[in-house]
């Protein structure tokens, strides 16, 4: 199955259906204008605007770093590009742990000022105030369970979350508990293929994996996970579409060599 033409504009009610018919969602991260055009020209169903930009875009070690006010810059980018995919925006560590207002304030600011059409927030029964509050102001929220990579310092690893009992028990908990307070779909991470199908099998709305398996109800990657710009980064979960690191860096030495070859510009290159 290729991408669905007879979708024009995704929506919360068209990744419902999908689950329903089990057609499978995709879903990429963008965190500029140019990408997001080609991304959303595809067809990509949802476009998240990942707090991984911390680590991608800005190379901090890990995602805690970036600001809400860098997210917006991200997400604001990315919105212009866009007309069908549903762009979701990550809610930045610090910006939503205070309390349910803070939250609410902070994808308040995500929705005004970006045009983004939801937010994805890490964690179960400890936010779950916030999902509702957030929720009740009309605003669709895709929850994020797993590896949640702002607590890394809690986990200490990016090992495979959930392969003992309790700690998949609480993850069924708290995907469930995502469901009841409205979330339209929750994005698992990096956990055993079996755990994810029954959290997929059990719950109505869409789950979404990363290194969760092929039993869920969709699929997201990094971009540049996926279009082979990072080199070093390679989980057994990813699958490189492209090699872009090797691509461009030929090409930059192509450039660099035409310059001081004097061969760059060329009569027909110039005015
Ligand atoms: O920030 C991000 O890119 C994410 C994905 C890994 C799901 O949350």
């Amino acid at each position: 199955m290729s991408v669905n033409k007879e979708i024009r504009r995704v929506t919360t009610h068209v990744l419902q259906k999908m689950k329903h018919d089990g057609e499978r969602i995709s879903m990429l991260t963008a965190y500029d204008f140019s990408m997001a055009k080609i991304f959303d020209d595809a067809g990509m169903d949802i476009l998240l605007v990942g707090d991984s930009a911390s680590n991608v875009m800005a190379g901090h070690e890990t995602t805690l770093p970036i600001t809400l006010d860098q997210m917006i810059y991200h997400a604001a980018s990315v919105v212009r590009a866009i007309k069908r995919s549903f762009v979701v925006v990550d809610l930045p560590f610090g910006s939503y742990q205070g309390n349910s207002k803070e939250a609410l304030n902070s994808t308040i600011r995500i929705m005004k000022e970006t045009g983004a059409h939801g937010i994805k927030i890490e964690g179960g029964e400890e936010i779950i105030e916030s999902v509702k509050r957030i929720i009740s102001a009309g605003v669709p929220v895709m929850g994020h369970l797993g590896l949640t990579p702002q607590s890394i310092y809690k986990f200490g690893t990016y090992a495979v979350r959930a392969t003992e009992d309790a700690e998949a028990q609480k993850l069924l908990k708290d995907a469930q508990l995502l469901q009841e307070a409205g979330c339209f779909a929750i994005v698992l991470e990096k956990i055993p293929a079996l755990l994810a199908k029954q959290v997929a099998e059990t719950l109505e709305i869409p789950v979404i994996g990363i290194g969760a398996g092929k039993y869920v109800d969709g699929q997201v990657l990094v971009m540049h996970d996926m279009l082979g710009i990072n080199k070093e980064f390679k989980p057994r979960f990813l699958r490189r579409y492209l090699n872009l690191y090797d691509d461009i860096y030929n090409a930059t030495q192509q450039y660099i060599n035409d310059i001081k070859d004097r061969d760059f510009p060329n009569d027909s290159e110039q005015y």
